[in-house]
């Protein structure tokens, strides 16, 4: 027991090097495609401290299928990225958000309701077309509010000397129109529910500071990423999909980086009890009800890719 507890702090130590190494190289680290839970496990052990994560998981609606016990499975995943997060972006449609605002895990407390507002989305239901998407600002107590990274250099200079009495933040509807059709056209990579930098990024300069480190361990084709390097951010990204792996390898030009095997095993033995065995996905375009296993990560990239 105590070898094994050894050869595990062992592990620990040589991936956390790792993963610092190639902080300071790229600003960026890729890990390799796994599930939320173990990597989450992994970065808490690693001690690593984190400013600002981005939690953005599939809406029970659309391409990531539906499942029963939605609000369960958040929140145990809400309970595992508290462990490090100072603050945490929680992003979904609001009413399915909704059920979530008198169910945040403590010390977690809401700081704010935000919405994007978009007037481009090409729905063509017979009813209210979709405009809005929901991002709750959770935080512990004593996260601070980088309010400075948007005021402008007379505000800031005010601001150092103690001088501005009233602080300007930004508001609390983002305007930003959707990545589709021609709209971000450059952005595009071809995930299905990829978010604009533009969004992402006024999260990440309210959590963090220059050289603050940003966690996203469902971050698809790695927005989080550019938003964080764009300005000079720290960034570590994972998602189950191989699939959406190489995508934001290749939109972010940097490999993920490879684990110690026996340290993922321990890890996901220890995580396997916290994950749903079972998912339904109704896809809508005549495909049959599907019963799958949300942990491997294979199968469930090559039905959401197909
Ligand atoms: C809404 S998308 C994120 C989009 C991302 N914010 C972007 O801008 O590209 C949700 C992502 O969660 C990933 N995902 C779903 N289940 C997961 C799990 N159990 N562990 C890790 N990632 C998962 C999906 O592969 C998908 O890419």
């Amino acid at each position: 027991m105590k070898r094994n507890d050894n050869h595990s702090a062992e592990l620990l130590a040589q991936t956390r090097e790792k993963i610092t190494k190639s902080l300071s190289k790229n600003g960026i680290v890729i890990l390799p495609p796994m599930d939320v839970f173990l990597s989450a496990r992994l970065i808490e052990l690693l001690g690593i401290k984190v400013q600002t994560t981005i939690f953005d998981p599939w809406y029970n609606k659309g391409v990531g299928g539906e499942r029963e016990d939605y609000v369960d499975y958040i929140l145990r995943i809400l309970e595992a990225l508290k462990a490090f997060s100072e603050h945490l972006f929680f992003w979904g449609f609001p009413q399915i958000v909704a059920h979530f605002v008198d169910k945040i895990p403590e010390p977690l407390q809401l700081k704010c309701w935000l919405t994007w507002f978009y007037k481009n989305s090409p729905s063509m239901i017979r009813g209210w077309r979709s405009a809005q998407m929901t991002c709750l600002h959770l935080a512990r107590p004593d996260a601070k509010m980088h309010v400075e990274n948007f005021l402008n250099e007379v505000q800031l200079q005010k601001f150092k000397q103690g001088k501005l009495r009233f602080i300007p933040g930004p508001p609390s509807v983002i305007e930003e129109s959707l990545l589709c059709g021609f709209v971000g056209r450059k952005e595009q990579t071809g995930h299905p529910s990829q978010k604009p930098i533009a969004v992402i990024e006024k999260l990440v300069l309210m959590g963090t500071g220059r050289g603050d480190l940003v966690v996203d361990l469902m971050s698809g084709s790695g927005t989080s990423a550019e938003a964080a390097y764009n300005n000079e951010r720290f960034s570590i990204i994972c998602d189950i999909s191989e699939d959406y792996t190489q995508i934001a390898e290749k939109r972010l030009g940097v490999k993920r980086i490879n684990l110690p095997a026996r340290l993922i095993n321990r890890i996901d033995a220890a995580t396997s009890a916290l994950r749903p065995k079972k998912i339904r996905i109704p896809f809508k375009n005549d495909r049959p009800l599907q019963k799958t296993d949300p942990t491997k990560g294979q199968q469930l990239s090559l039905l959401m890719g197909s």
